[in-house]
């Protein structure tokens, strides 16, 4: 067993009442404006900004805190034009039938298909790995608990990063995904898990109208 050690909390920041709810509603009002983006431009974006926003997810909390994720940066044109290709070829084959009628018709109405520019134009491509097998260090090869809900919360706060930053993002989950393993060189024990694309949006960009919907607060949420 290893040693259970402490240490006071030294970095909480408490804010008034008043402060709170004031941040709270900020906090709504800038999530409010992220809309999954599907025309990037293709300015680039600072290596340094990825790597803060990479940083910032990788403080998710996870199963005792085993951090069961890896998160694969592409910049290189060459590695994306490869992911595009992949991907439209798998995509072509979901979209000529192989995902079923029901998904397909609950994808018309964002008008998505399966040509994929932006996963060539975008300056930034974020590859998630799972890690079935890891542990607070790396390199170790424990069994790694609630690994779907971590890297689904990390990537959350990736997102958010982000967003935060300026930045406009795709989340994107080819299937399979498996070829971006074999493309960002992972090994055999990890999962792909999401694609996400990060950078400007393009002058030309436009979010479906059907995406704007949101549930209401009485809607997804119960007070007890
Ligand atoms: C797990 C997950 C997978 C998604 N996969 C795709 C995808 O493969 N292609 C795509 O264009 N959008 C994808 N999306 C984006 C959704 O269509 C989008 O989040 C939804 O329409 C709501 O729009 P919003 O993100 O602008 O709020 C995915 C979103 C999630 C959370």
């Amino acid at each position: 067993m290893k040693p259970h050690t402490n240490q006071p909390l030294s970095d909480y920041i408490e804010f008034s009442i008043e402060e709170m709810i004031t941040r709270s509603a900020a906090v709504y009002t800038s999530l409010k404006r992220r809309h999954s983006i599907r025309q990037f431009s293709d300015r680039d974006v600072p290596k340094t900004v990825i790597e803060n926003c990479i940083k910032a997810a990788g403080t998710a909390p996870s199963g005792a805190n085993h951090q069961p994720w890896h998160f694969v940066a592409i910049h290189s044109p060459k590695i994306k034009r490869e992911v595009r290709e992949a991907a439209e070829a798998h995509e072509q084959r979901f979209y000529d039938g192989r995902a079923g009628d029901e998904w397909l018709d609950a994808l018309k109405p964002l008008g998505t298909d399966a040509q994929k520019p932006y996963l060539e134009h975008a300056p930034w491509l974020i590859a998630i790995f799972s890690q079935k097998k890891g542990g607070v260090n790396v390199g170790e090869k424990h069994t790694n608990y609630y690994v779907h809900e971590s890297v689904g919360i990390a990537t959350g706060m990736l997102i958010t990063a982000l967003h935060e930053s300026g930045l406009v993002t795709l989340t994107h989950t080819p299937k399979p995904m498996t070829f971006l393993s074999k493309i960002c060189n992972r090994p055999d024990d990890e999962r792909p898990y999401m694609l996400i694309i990060a950078g400007y949006p393009s002058v030309h960009a436009t979010v479906p109208e059907h995406a704007l919907n949101k549930k209401s607060l009485d809607d997804i949420s119960t007070f007890l």
